[in-house]
This record gives structure tokens, C-alpha cells and sequence, in this order.
């Protein structure tokens, strides 16, 4: 029997099309049909849960989940229900598992030992750990400071203090003045620093709760630069500028970002470098198989020789669009197709 690949949705959400669905999804359905495979959409929901599991595990060889965690009120059932179907066979694109771990802010902190992340980067789990060290941080460079949750420069803080610190100082005295900038809209706000932290609290306590320290990288002002990633395979690039106004750092559209979409060929030198670190990453993350379609984003630094590099800033895989470019969805029916046709050379007996 063919079985199909089920995409699962969540209903609502300021992402749906005029059809209910996610606007990349239908496509993806019809490319995989115009190939000879069968697929469908379901719509996640807890209260039947079971009998969804049921029919995915005896009619679904893979599923490929599209759903944005914000728009999801049951995500740990979500989640404990795509783990059981990984465990009873059915292909999870991707596991739920790397889901997580790929989609953390802390995958900055986990990929310390890549060349895409600076070597004085933090991630705070506990409140204490954050007051041991941020004041230290801040004293070495301007910070940002990253909520773990929300993907719309929520929470993400630019940290500056306002007057430079006393010479041989090694640590920013709480009482000291900061100018914090959100990314969501770029807006400023004065603190003082031991305020900002207890004000920052609620992000490390909350569900999934964690902070990431990370040093400013000025030359956000040149972009940032998203790639959209099948697996291994970079097929298109988005170049996000920041408004070109004072304190702007933020990429995200809604703070007045100019977006451009290039080839991953228009990149040479970034995708080479973060196809050679992959191993690693894959490693560095669980072990997990690649996602399916899944991004990275980086930013422009200057290394110790002055050449370019290339810095990470986050990665996303569970509800990646890719809406202005539907071509895509042939190369996703493909890579599904790819996907399916390695498992079964992988299990099936000779
Ligand atoms: N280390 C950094 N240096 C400079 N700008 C940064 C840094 N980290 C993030 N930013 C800016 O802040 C924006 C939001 O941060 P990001 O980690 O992408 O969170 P979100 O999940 O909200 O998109 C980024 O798009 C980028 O413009
Ligand atoms: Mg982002």
C-alpha cells in the first residue's frame, strides 16, 4: 500500500490563506500528488489526538509538521503525540525532538565549539546564573540579550551602557545606566542595570524559560542574512536591512526592515563555510536527521585577520514559509520523495 505524508496544521493563526491552510502548504500536497504520492493535511487537535495518531500511524509513511508553536495551546501533547509516531515508524519531518533543539535560542550557546558562534556567548537558565555573569559580559562588549520565545524581535534586547566603564573595571556595577533597545520596533528605554535584570526575570522563569547573552554585532546594519535550507541543500536567500535609522538593529519587517531574495550562489562564502560546520551542528544537536525545510540566520562580523565572517543568530524549523517563493514546493515534493526512498534502502530487508 502507498502510504501518504500527512502535513500536519493547526486551525487559526494569522497564517493561514483564504483556504484555511498555511499559504506553502496546499502546493507541496499538489507537487507531491503530480509525482505519483499520495499526501493530505490534518489539522492537529488535542481533544482527538488519539484517534489522529491512529490514522497517521496505519495510513502515513512521514509527516511533516507546519505549525508556528504560538498558535499551538496544546504543544506538549503535540509534540508526545509526533514522538510516538517516530517511534512506531512513521518519518518525522522533522522529530519533534530536533524541532526543539533546532529552534532553541540556546542552539547558540550548544554550537559554541562551530566557528558560527563567538566563543563569549551565554545562555542562562537560572536567574542566578544570569547575575553571575551578564554584568561581566557587558563590561567586555555591547550585548544582546534573546528571550527564548516569540520569532518578531520580542524580548530581543540591545544592551549599551550609557557611559563607558572605569579603566581596569571588569564588571558593570548594577547602579550603572543602560540603553536597551527592542527589536521588535527598535524602540529605546533608559535603565539602570540591576532594574533591566529583574525586569528580564520573567523570560528565564517562564515555560522554556532561558536567556541568551550575546555580543552586538555592529555590521547588523549591512543585514542579516536568512538562508532557507532542504535538508542540506541551501535553495534560497533572504537579505533583511535594518532601517537606516539611529539604534536600528532589528530585521523583522514590522520595525521597517528592507527585505531582498537572493540565490544561495549570490553567498559562496557563508554557505560553504556552514555546509562544512553541518556535521558538527547535526552532532552538536542530538543526532537528529537534518529538518526538512528549516532556516539559519546570520550576521556579518569581522574575524581576528579582518576578513569576513559570518555569524549565527538563530535557527527556526517548525513553521519555516516560504509564500513568495511557491516554486519551492517541487523541490520540497522531492526531498520528501528523497527522504522516503533513503528509509526504505535504510530498513527494508535485501
Ligand atoms: N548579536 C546580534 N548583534 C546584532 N543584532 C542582532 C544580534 N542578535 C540579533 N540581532 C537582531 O535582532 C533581531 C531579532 O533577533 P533574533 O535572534 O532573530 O530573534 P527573533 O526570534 O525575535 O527573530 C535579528 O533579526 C537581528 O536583526
Ligand atoms: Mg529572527
Amino acid at each position: 500500500m502507498n502510504k501518504k505524508v500527512i502535513f500536519f496544521e493547526v486551525e487559526g493563526g494569522t497564517d493561514k490563506g483564504p483556504d484555511g491552510y498555511r499559504p506553502d502548504t496546499m502546493p507541496m500536497v499538489e507537487a507531491l500528488k503530480q509525482r505519483g504520492q499520495d499526501a493530505e493535511v490534518l489539522f492537529f487537535d488535542n481533544a482527538k489526538k488519539q484517534q489522529i495518531f491512529d490514522y497517521v500511524k496505519e495510513h502515513g509513511a512521514a509527516y511533516v509538521s507546519r505549525i508556528n508553536p504560538g498558535n499551538l495551546q496544546h504543544e506538549e501533547e503535540y509534540f508526545a503525540m509526533l514522538r510516538e509516531l517516530c517511534q512506531v515508524g512513521v518519518m518525522g519531518m522533522p522529530h519533534p525532538d530536533a524541532m526543539i533543539s533546532y529552534g532553541s535560542k540556546d542552539v547558540l550557546s550548544k554550537l559554541i565549539a562551530t566557528n558560527l558562534v563567538p566563543d563569549d556567548t551565554f545562555a542562562y537558565y537560572t536567574i542566578e546564573a544570569f547575575k553571575a555573569q551578564f554584568p561581566t559580559s557587558l563590561a567586555l562588549t555591547e550585548r544582546v540579550l534573546k528571550q527564548n520565545r516569540g520569532s518578531t524581535g520580542e524580548g530581543i534586547w540591545r544592551v549599551k551602557l550609557v557611559e563607558p566603564l572605569a579603566e581596569g573595571m571588569t564588571e558593570v556595577p548594577l547602579d550603572a545606566q543602560i540603553k536597551c533597545t527592542e527589536a521588535k520596533d527598535n524602540h529605546v528605554e533608559y535603565w539602570s542595570l540591576g532594574d533591566f535584570m529583574t525586569f528580564c526575570e520573567p523570560y528565564i522563569t517562564g515555560l522554556n524559560g532561558m536567556l541568551i547573552d550575546m555580543r552586538f554585532l555592529p555590521r547588523i546594519t549591512e543585514g542579516e542574512v536568512r538562508l532557507l535550507m532542504l535538508r542540506n541543500h541551501p535553495v534560497h536567500v533572504v537579505h533583511k536591512k535594518p532601517a537606516n535609522t539611529e539604534d536600528a538593529f532589528s530585521a523583522t519587517l514590522f520595525s521597517g526592515a528592507q527585505y531582498r531574495y537572493d540565490s544561495p550562489e549570490d553567498w559562496q562564502e557563508l554557505v560553504e563555510n556552514f555546509l562544512s560546520q553541518l556535521p558538527q551542528v547535526t552532532s552538536l544537536l542530538g543526532g537528529y536527521d537534518l529538518p526538512l525545510i528549516w532556516t539559519a540566520d546570520f550576521m556579518l562580523d569581522t574575524d581576528e585577520a579582518g576578513a569576513d565572517c559570518y555569524i549565527l543568530g538563530e535557527m527556526n524549523c517548525s513553521c519555516v514559509g516560504f509564500t513568495s517563493e511557491l516554486t519551492l514546493a517541487h523541490q520540497v515534493a522531492e526531498e520528501i520523495l528523497a527522504c522516503l526512498q533513503e528509509q526504505s534502502t535504510v530498513v527494508s530487508p535485501s
